[in-house]
């Protein structure tokens, strides 16, 4: 845990974020203990911006990772910085009910099950 929180804090120093300057990191954990990291990467439409945690799901799942673990998320907010809505469905998706730490550089942080931030998600069980 300590490790993954340790990568989160530390690919957010490559976050791209010239026009918000919120530099978030994202590290996920899968099933074999191997770890993907991603930051924010703003764009000057800013809809075009994608977090953090998408860049490390996207990796994750790119290089064939399937099964997640435990994700940390580190912004340097005081309180530890919640995913936003989108990055919450995407978890969901590919990661179902996991792990998520939130942390901040200040070494403060807390531990929550996706299903806790993200109660009666819309997921593939609707469409089959
Ligand atoms: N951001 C993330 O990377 N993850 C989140 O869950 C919340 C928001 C980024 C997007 C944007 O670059 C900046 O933080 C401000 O919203």
């Amino acid at each position: 845990m300590d490790a993954l929180v340790a990568a989160a804090l530390e690919v957010r120093r490559h976050a791209r974020a010239p026009y918000s300057k919120f530099q978030v990191g994202a590290a996920i954990e899968d099933a074999d203990g191997r770890v993907w990291t991603g930051c924010n990467i703003e764009n000057a439409t800013l809809g075009l911006t994608i977090c953090a945690e998408r860049v490390a799901v996207f990796k994750a799942v790119s290089e064939g990772a399937r099964e997640f673990r435990c994700v940390a998320i580190a912004a340097q907010t005081e309180h530890p910085t919640p995913p936003c809505g989108a990055c919450r469905q995407i978890l969901w998706e590919f990661c179902g009910d996991i792990e998520v730490i939130l942390a901040n550089p200040r070494g403060v942080t807390e531990t929550l099950r996706l299903k806790d931030l993200f109660p009666r998600p819309f997921d593939a069980s609707f469409i089959r």
